[in-house]
């Protein structure tokens, strides 16, 4: 007997995301995003971040219903991103999540953003093994968890960062350079090809027998700010500078990611989160857990950024384990939880 079509919706930054999923099978998917919109202010804006949503959200639900062949009548539950996030930006979501629901007279689960990044290759790959240890990386997380069984098991934190998110510190050293916004894809291009060993930038916390799965990234950024201080005629900075401040974020995120592994005896290592998408972290990652004995997930690029296929997939894994729904009172949760 199938399971019913589950609705995902992400609004929690600057992707509408709507994905659908049946039985760990995605059916369709549509994602617009205000990432334009922001270019000029160095970041997200809040309040036009929502205002995309509000303009995109119905529009997108259609066109995910139309890439599936499936009419609204054809949804049997929704999920929603209920935090964490911006909170201007979530509420969009959280609401047209409930309307849908009720409207359809479907169960309404409302999930974790981060819990949706584990699952965000779901629908493409096998079932998430258990144990695993999970580094999420993204604009607004730099996180080491321990994940039993997504559906039922609390996750575990190991550790967090004490100060930027490596996607935030991908952004902001972008702007010191003088790359394009969003930084972190601008330095992932900006790099390639070039010499990773060129400058010696620290590696904040690595080693740290007080500290193994802690991050910080403000250090960092602030001896590439001094760089560029020191380098005035510079323009946009070239390759090696670059590819050496990048290698050093790829070097600290995957030693304290394996480190993790080996500590809990866990031979599963899955990266998720829009820093994912990054070339050397994935080629770094590869290479590392190679030599370790760890076997490495990592969804593919797409699947990496905030999107609506990985709420659907963590949805549909919530009903296929029976999980209770939430109540109507489902409010959005900025803040970390
Ligand atoms: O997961 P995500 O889409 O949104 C959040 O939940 O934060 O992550 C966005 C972050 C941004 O900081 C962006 O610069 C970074 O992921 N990012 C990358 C790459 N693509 C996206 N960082 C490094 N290399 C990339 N290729
Ligand atoms: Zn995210």
């Amino acid at each position: 007997q199938q399971g019913p079509v589950v609705l995902g919706i992400e609004t929690s930054c600057d992707e509408t995301g709507v994905g659908l999923v049946r039985d760990g099978v995605l059916l369709g998917e549509a994602l617009s995003t205000s990432m334009d919109e922001h270019a000029r202010y160095g970041g997200v804006v809040p309040e036009i971040a929502a205002r995309a949503h509000v303009q995109a959200i119905v529009p997108c639900v259609r066109a995910a219903l139309a890439s599936a062949g499936m009419a609204a009548s054809d949804i049997g539950a929704v999920a929603v991103t209920a935090g964490p996030g911006l909170a201007t930006a979530l509420h969009v979501g959280v609401s047209a999540a409930k309307a849908y629901a009720t409207a359809l007279g479907v169960p309404l689960y409302g999930v974790h953003h981060l819990a949706g990044h584990l699952a965000a290759d779901l629908v493409d790959g096998q079932p998430l093994p258990n144990p695993l240890i999970a580094l999420i990386v993204s604009g607004g997380h730099t996180s080491l968890l321990q994940v039993g069984d997504l559906a039922r098991d609390p996750i575990v934190h190991l550790g967090d960062t004490l100060d930027d998110a490596a996607g935030e510190c991908f952004d902001k050293v972008a702007r010191v350079l003088g790359l394009s916004y969003p930084g972190g894809p601008a330095v992932d291009r900006g790099a390639a090809g070039h010499d990773p060993t060129a400058l010696a930038f620290p590696r904040p916390l690595l080693g740290r027998n007080d500290a193994p799965y802690t991050f910080s990234f403000s250090g960092l950024k602030t001896a590439v700010a001094r760089w560029a201080e020191s380098h005035p005629d510079s323009g946009v900075a070239s390759g090696d500078v670059i590819a050496s401040f990048q290698e050093a974020v790829v070097d600290v995120l995957t030693a304290k990611a394996i480190r993790a592994c080996r500590d809990r005896g866990i031979a599963d290592l899955l990266i998720v989160g829009g820093v994912a998408a990054n070339s050397r972290l994935r080629e770094v990652a590869a290479s590392r857990c190679a030599a370790a004995g760890i076997r490495l997930r990592v969804p593919a690029r797409r699947r990496c950024t905030d999107n609506g296929v990985m709420i659907a997939a963590l949805g549909d894994l919530l009903v296929r384990a029976g999980a209770p729904p939430s109540p109507p009172d489902l409010a959005a949760m900025p803040g970390a939880y």
